[in-house]
């Protein structure tokens, strides 16, 4: 089974970006953790990256057409942008949030989400095992 995982804005900077928060590791080291995950797990996993709001909508709808599920880290657009979560609310698949900080204990701006109330699930303040930990729950559910 395909499984995207999907991530939002400065999230390629992982390993040089705010290191006390986000950690040592790279994007290229999450990008092998997630293909090894995946692999354990029977699932075939594709990662990307993107800036761009409107390319990672366009992935959503892709997603959505392709009943794909999704492990999504949305990164600052987690806390504003509607037209995101316009796009996952169209979903025909699993879709879990993900975040490597715990935004509840971080900034009061961070506290929002405006995408958990139409994903499957969140997973956050793990670290990049919160991906591990999203790709489990993908499988699980495509197993029950
Ligand atoms: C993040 C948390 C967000 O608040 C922040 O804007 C990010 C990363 C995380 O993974 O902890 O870019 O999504």
């Amino acid at each position: 089974m395909k499984v995207l995982v999907l991530n939002g804005p400065n999230l390629r900077r992982l390993g040089t970006r705010e290191p006390s928060v986000y950690g040592a590791d790279t994007f290229d080291d999450l990008v092998k953790l997630c293909e090894e995950t995946g692999s354990a797990l029977g699932l075939d996993v594709e990662v990307r990256q993107t800036d761009d709001e409107a390319e990672l909508v366009r992935w959503m709808h892709e997603a959505a057409d392709g009943r794909i599920p999704v492990v999504l880290n949305p990164a600052a657009f987690t806390h504003y942008s509607y037209s995101l979560r316009d796009a996952i609310a169209q979903r025909t698949a699993p879709l879990v949030e993900v975040h490597i900080s715990n935004p509840a204990a971080r900034e009061e701006f961070r506290h929002t989400s405006v995408v958990a109330g139409v994903a499957t699930g969140t997973i956050a303040g793990f670290g990049l095992r919160s991906y591990v930990l999203a790709l489990q729950a993908i499988a699980e559910l495509a197993r029950s």
